[in-house]
């Protein structure tokens, strides 16, 4: 199949687009780094023309940290929406039998959702920090339903939680915060510190995704009948307690100073996990990859590179 994959070269999309090649696809990744803009229509057009795809994966984001995400809330909700709306326009006119599949992310969640169900997706603001990154995300999504309703377009959608996992980067205030934790972990056992801080209590509870799994669901989405246009989580319902994550991270490095949980710091909601009820019926033989595994690998991972 020809297949591009949009943001092809971050943290998802550069695994993913490997993914695919390594099946035999006709895999082309694009980003900025290669000349090209998906906030420009016209050099949007001219790529669709002349790769003709069968398959679009839109990696391709403006996001950041929480603090990022606010403080260029009008930023990251233009580019992802100017992005969004060329992608759609586009494929409708250059190719709009191809299936485009979008990464959502569960921040567009209501903030108050402990546990998120697909059914109460929309019931509710999204939570006050993630304003831009996770109502753009939602602006996707009717995107896809009235791209569908006119030009027959047809998006597969994702709800995917806070990856973590090989391959993202290097620098702590850059990664996804699993990932960041890891390599001051890592640079705080290299420099024998023999106490390493964490903010807030460690006691709220959080679902991962770590990445090969995310790659191995989009990648098996090219086959899936199931329309969702409407998004799947992909989901484990099972949270970890920050503590637990940590620990699990001290055990992989083999880093013996003490963890120290500083409670002064505020915890942000005790307790956010993905229901997956839908993600069981859509993909029912699927397995995780276990936690402490892919911490381990991840572990390795920053200290081959760091
Ligand atoms: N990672 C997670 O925890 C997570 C969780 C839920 C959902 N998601 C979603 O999954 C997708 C991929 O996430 P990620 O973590 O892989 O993000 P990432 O590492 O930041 O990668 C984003 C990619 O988008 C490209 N890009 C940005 N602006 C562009 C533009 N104007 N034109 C073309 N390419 C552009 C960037 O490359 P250049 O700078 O070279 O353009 C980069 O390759 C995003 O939609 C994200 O919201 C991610």
């Amino acid at each position: 199949m020809r297949i591009l994959v949009l943001g092809g070269h971050g943290f998802i999309g550069r695994r993913l687009a490997a993914a695919l090649a390594a099946d035999g696809h006709e895999v082309q990744a694009r980003s900025r780094r290669d000349g090209f803009d998906l906030a420009d229509l016209e050099l949007t057009r001219r790529l669709l023309t002349g790769l003709r795809p069968e398959a679009i994966f839109h990696c391709a984001a403006h996001v950041g940290s929480l603090h990022y995400v606010s403080t260029h809330a009008a930023a990251v909700f233009h580019d992802n929406t100017q992005m969004a709306l060329n992608l759609y326009r586009a494929v409708a006119e250059v190719c709009p039998s191809a299936r485009l599949i979008n990464p959502l992310s569960n921040c567009s969640y209501p903030g108050e959702a402990d546990v998120q169900r697909e059914p109460e997706w929309l019931h509710g603001e999204v939570h006050e920090s993630v304003l831009s990154s996770g109502n753009a995300k939602r602006m996707v999504y009717y995107l896809a339903r009235c791209y569908a309703k006119q030009y027959h377009v047809r998006t597969l959608n994702f709800l995917v939680p806070n990856a973590f996992g090989p391959g993202d980067y290097t620098d702590p205030t850059r990664t996804h915060a699993l990932n960041g934790m890891i390599i001051r972990m890592l640079q705080a056992q290299r420099q024998g510190r023999a106490e390493f801080e964490i903010w807030g209590t460690g006691r709220p509870l959080r679902e991962w995704g770590y990445v090969d799994d995310l790659v191995a669901i989009l990648r098996h989405s090219l086959t899936l009948e199931t329309d969702l246009t409407y998004p799947v989580n992909i989901a484990q319902n099972r949270g970890y307690s920050i503590r637990e994550s940590a620990e699990l991270i001290a055990k992989a490095l083999g880093y013996e100073g003490r963890l120290f949980f500083n409670a002064s710091y505020q915890d942000g909601a005790s307790r956010k996990v993905l229901d997956d009820h839908r993600f069981r019926q859509v993909f029912p033989d699927f397995r995780f990859i276990d936690h402490e595994e892919g911490i381990r690998r991840t572990v390795e991972y920053y200290r081959s590179v760091l």
